[in-house]
């Protein structure tokens, strides 16, 4: 059976479709230079600012008759131009870190394979592959034997799921859902989509640390099951989104168990520090949740998204999802894809985060973790100074602003040492935080040295006497 190869004669004679009758000179030429393009686009990382000075407009509608490898990789280049540099050294405020270089390769050949996860027909070896992983990551982090998972596009999506499933654990259609005031956004999202009302989610204190206050927890749930309320799971945060703090997750599985109520952990931050043995005492506790989040694109440069829900008992995935998808072959192995989550077509993306982490090695992976720490904690010496207020919450970040308590104080300031440090080429971000503007620091970079390190301190400390 060979394909009809006439039908567009005339783009610089490269195909829109690869032939299948034989490997295409025309093709390989596109792809070497696409990739050379990117490769040249990283090398020159920092020459640049993490964020671009310009933001150049490519052409937006397709042409009439299509264009060709070059206008093609010109509308690339100018893409590149405008987008934000993860690989800059001074790339600091978010959990964005560079890629890693087997990621990068795997995303290109998952892109190429366009296997779909829906259902094993469709991804059959990688199907296979991705219940296989996240049976890897269920047993480094210590779940048991019925445990497995599923990857989502993001954490909002691992969140939402898991509180799905929680909800169809606990058979009932309303209730509320606990967690700490410093969770993050997508819990609200995930109540929304599950047309719970706004009151369902109740925001409880956190202690000095940022981390869920036990005793406000305590009392919340002897209050609702006194007023006879269904709780349908609390969230306890690994990792929270300003300061990286870690809620109490032993003691707060002990509570759950108590009153058996579904414990879901958003470790969408901390999650990958319990892969590495020396630092899972950070997550202590984790493996006593019935749902997990864990998002290796934060940390370990997995290409995004890379988000996973692990469950203690795989089976509540398709408890809360199979809809028997009748469209479809039954599957040789455990479940379709899409059987057990809630998206339907879904992107291989197992291959970049499989192909990553091979590529890090368990001690790879303890040295991005290990390493990110002490910058974390080089940077904090650093900024010892009477003047700052600094928020550690014992991850890789580091928020602070003036300890004056004033909020237009720290508005006024954030913002303008902001815009000095970018122009320096130090990109850090301004939350807002128990009233006040913060400047964030997320030391995940790999390529952040000391040296970048101590001319950041430096920069910063002008800015308070400025
Ligand atoms: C603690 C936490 N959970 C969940 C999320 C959502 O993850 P995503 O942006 O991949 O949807 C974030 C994002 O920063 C986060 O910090």
């Amino acid at each position: 059976m060979h394909a009809s190869t006439d039908l567009w004669p005339d783009l610089d004679c490269l195909d829109p479709f690869a032939s299948p009758d034989r490997v295409d000179p025309v093709l390989q030429e596109f792809l070497h230079r696409a990739s050379d393009q990117l490769c040249q686009w990283i090398g020159a990382a920092s020459e640049g600012l993490p964020l671009p000075t310009v933001r150049p407009q490519p052409e937006v509608a397709p042409t009439a008759a299509g264009l060709g490898m070059d206008q093609l990789l010109k509308d690339l280049q100018l893409v590149m131009e405008g987008a934000y540099q993860p690989s800059h050294p001074g790339a600091l405020a978010h959990l964005d870190p560079p890629p890693l270089t087997a990621s990068i390769a795997a995303d290109l050949i998952c892109a190429g394979l366009n296997n779909n996860l829906l259902a094993e027909e469709l991804s059959p070896g990688l199907s296979d592959l991705e219940q296989r992983l996240c049976k890897w990551f269920c047993q480094r982090l210590g779940l048991p034997e019925q445990s497995g998972g599923v990857l989502a596009s993001g954490g909002t999506i691992s969140n939402l799921i898991g509180l799905v499933v929680a909800r169809t654990h606990a058979e009932a259609r309303d209730g509320v859902v606990l967690c700490s005031r410093d969770a993050h956004v997508s819990l609200q999202k995930a109540s929304t989509v599950m047309g719970l009302p706004d009151e369902a989610l109740l925001r409880l204190p956190v202690d000095s640390s940022g981390c869920l206050s036990l005793a406000g927890l305590d009392s919340t749930m002897s209050d609702l099951r006194r007023a006879g309320r269904c709780c349908l799971a609390v969230v306890a945060t690994a990792g929270t989104t300003v300061r990286g703090a870690v809620d109490p997750l032993d003691a707060i599985a002990r509570i759950c168990r108590r009153e058996e109520v579904w414990l879901h952990v958003d470790a969408a931050i901390g999650g990958v520090f319990s892969l590495w043995k020396p630092l899972a005492p950070l997550m202590e506790g984790l493996h006593q949740a019935d749902s997990i989040t864990v998002n290796p694109q934060k940390l370990l440069g997995i290409t995004k998204t890379s988000s996973m829900l692990l469950l203690r008992d795989r089976s509540h995935l398709r408890k809360a999802f199979a809809t028997g998808l009748p469209y479809m072959e039954s599957p040789c192995g455990d479940d379709h894809g899409g059987e057990v989550g809630l998206q339907g077509t879904r992107p291989a993306e197992v291959l970049k985060l499989w192909l990553g982490l091979r590529q890090l090695g368990i001690e790879g992976i303890g040295a991005v973790l290990e390493s990110a720490l002490e910058r974390k904690a080089m940077l904090k010496q650093l900024l010892e100074d009477e003047r700052l207020l600094l928020l550690d919450g014992g991850l890789h970040l580091l928020a602070f602003r003036p300890r004056q308590d004033d909020p237009a104080v720290s508005a006024r300031w954030t913002e303008q040492a902001r815009r000095q440090l970018m122009r320096q080429g130090f990109l850090l971000s301004r939350p807002r935080y128990d009233g006040h503007h913060w400047l964030k620091v997320v030391l995940g970079n790999p390529h952040t040295t000391s040296a970048h390190l101590m001319q950041l301190a430096f920069l910063i400390k002008q800015q308070l006497t400025d």
